[in-house]
């Protein structure tokens, strides 16, 4: 099974999903969590240049065959034998970032991006994405509060330096791709309180769960 968290900056995800694996793992699950970009050795290195504001000025199709480089490399070597093993990936960010970000926000439309990835990677789509929906003004409040407590560090800031529009944009780019498939979208209210936002995610998440792995109580 094959999980995706989506979601604006500031939105809670990278919280929440702690939390989503401890209970998979309660449950006897044996999941692999990883990210993107940033989920290989290669990837990280490219996460390095694509979040760090000192990258500057970075063109739209430029940022987006970054991208797309990065989860060619996960999809390969980490997303596809973890799935193949009958282990549940959840990963933090996947495809709807770059419809939302570089297809919606960027302007280079959802056409590019479908093409693009059709074109490099396998048609490999989560079975459940959660988007995590937030006013954009309260999003990165909690972003650059975290960037100010050091929780997140200032070089993996460059798109909190965007405008509010762009935001507001990412927030009703993604909204329109949970509406298109609304049977593989859960959208959350990411405004919640944590225990909230996770008892919302249990709820989505158990009824699709798999049976666990035989061996994983072993
Ligand atoms: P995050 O790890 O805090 O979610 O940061 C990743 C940043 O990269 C976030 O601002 C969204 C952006 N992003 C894109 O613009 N396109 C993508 O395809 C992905 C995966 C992330």
């Amino acid at each position: 099974m094959f999980i995706t968290l989506e979601g604006i900056e500031g939105s809670g995800k990278t919280t929440a999903l702690a939390g989503l694996v401890a209970y998979l793992e309660s449950e006897g699950h044996v999941c692999t969590v990883t990210r993107e970009p940033g989920g290989t050795t290669f990837g990280r290195r490219l996460r390095s240049i694509l979040l760090d504001p000192d990258s500057g000025d970075i063109d739209p199709a430029a940022e987006l065959l970054l991208y797309c480089a990065d989860r060619v490399q996960h999809v390969r070597k980490v997303i596809q034998p973890a799935l193949a093993a009958g282990r549940i990936v959840v990963c933090d960010r996947y495809m709807d970032a770059t419809l939302a970000y570089q297809g919606g926000a960027r302007g280079l439309g959802m056409a590019l991006i479908r093409d693009m990835h059709q074109l490099v990677l396998p048609p490999l789509q989560p079975d459940l994405t959660l988007l995590f929906d937030l006013d954009p003004r309260v999003g990165l409040a909690r972003a650059w509060a975290a960037v100010e407590d050091g929780e997140r560090h200032r070089r993996e800031s460059r798109f909190e330096t965007e405008a509010l529009a762009f935001h507001e944009s990412v927030r009703t780019n993604y909204l329109a791709l949970a509406r298109e498939a609304p049977d593989r979208f859960a959208v959350l209210d990411a405004a919640a309180v944590p225990e909230k936002v996770l008892r919302q995610i249990v709820d989505v998440v158990l009824p699709r769960l798999p049976e666990p792995l035989a061996d994983s109580f072993s």
